[in-house]
């Protein structure tokens, strides 16, 4: 069981659209997949509660119950398990990414927040965690996005090549327990979802290949 985690210091960022999506598409692969909802905000779980066809498990836990509760969703036969986090809380972002695989970092390109970028990329170096920063809400066109990618390769940690564009299917599917890729197929949203899901099982199965970052680096 490969366990992916979705974090940022950031709110709205795209962490519950980001996990629900890539949840979709691994469920459409095939796989036996959940998703664990550490936000108190509960977006996910509302999402979950809201969708009618395809259910997918979301549960909503306590930081505290993950060890358990990732045990029981191993022993039960669970393939992947997504953790969606919530804002500002450090001490989640640590227990949410000390048994994952891999993590995602979306980050908003269209107001790039270098300093808060950093501080989950930090977080993440101390637990010497395998990760990717993401960026989304990408403009068509601005300087902040040449910006947010130099911004990263600053910070000696990848970039996913996968770029989520600002689109209204993200948002629109969101709201009716979809994802984009369900809600509008053919959309440019579904497609960027499909590349952002092969990124990321690439990333989970060759999780082995990964060089751990050094909490020096
Ligand atoms: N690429 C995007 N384009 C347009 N809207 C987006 C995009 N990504 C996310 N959203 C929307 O932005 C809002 C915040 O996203 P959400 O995933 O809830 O962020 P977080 O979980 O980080 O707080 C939601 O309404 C979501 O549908
Ligand atoms: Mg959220």
């Amino acid at each position: 069981m490969k366990v992916l985690s979705i974090i940022t210091q950031k709110g709205g960022a795209g962490k519950t659209t980001i996990a629900t999506a890539l949840a979709v598409a691994a469920q459409k692969d095939g796989k036996e997949v959940a998703i664990l909802d550490l936000d108190d905000q509960a977006t996910a779980c509302f999402w979950g509660d809201v969708r009618q066809d395809n259910p997918l498990p979301v549960k909503d836990i306590k930081a505290v119950r993950l060890p358990h509760v990732l045990e029981a969703l191993k022993e039960a036969g669970c393939d992947l398990v997504i953790l969606d986090c919530p804002a500002v809380h450090r001490d989640i972002a640590m227990d949410a990414a000390s048994p994952s695989d891999f993590v995602l970092i979306p980050t908003r390109a269209d107001v790039f927040d270098f300093r808060s970028m950093r501080q989950t990329v930090d977080l993440m170096k101390s637990v010497e965690q395998p990760c990717a920063v993401v960026l989304n809400f990408v403009p068509p066109v601005g300087q902040e996005v040449a910006d947010a990618r130099e911004g990263v390769k600053s910070l000696g940690i990848a970039l996913c090549p996968v770029e989520l564009h600002q689109r209204k299917a993200y948002a629109r599917a969101q709201q009716q327990g979809l994802t984009a890729q369900e809600a509008e197929p053919s959309s440019l949203a579904a497609s960027e979802i499909a590349g952002l899901y092969a990124y990321t099982r690439m990333q989970l199965e060759e999780e082995s290949t990964h060089v751990a970052i050094a909490s020096s680096a």
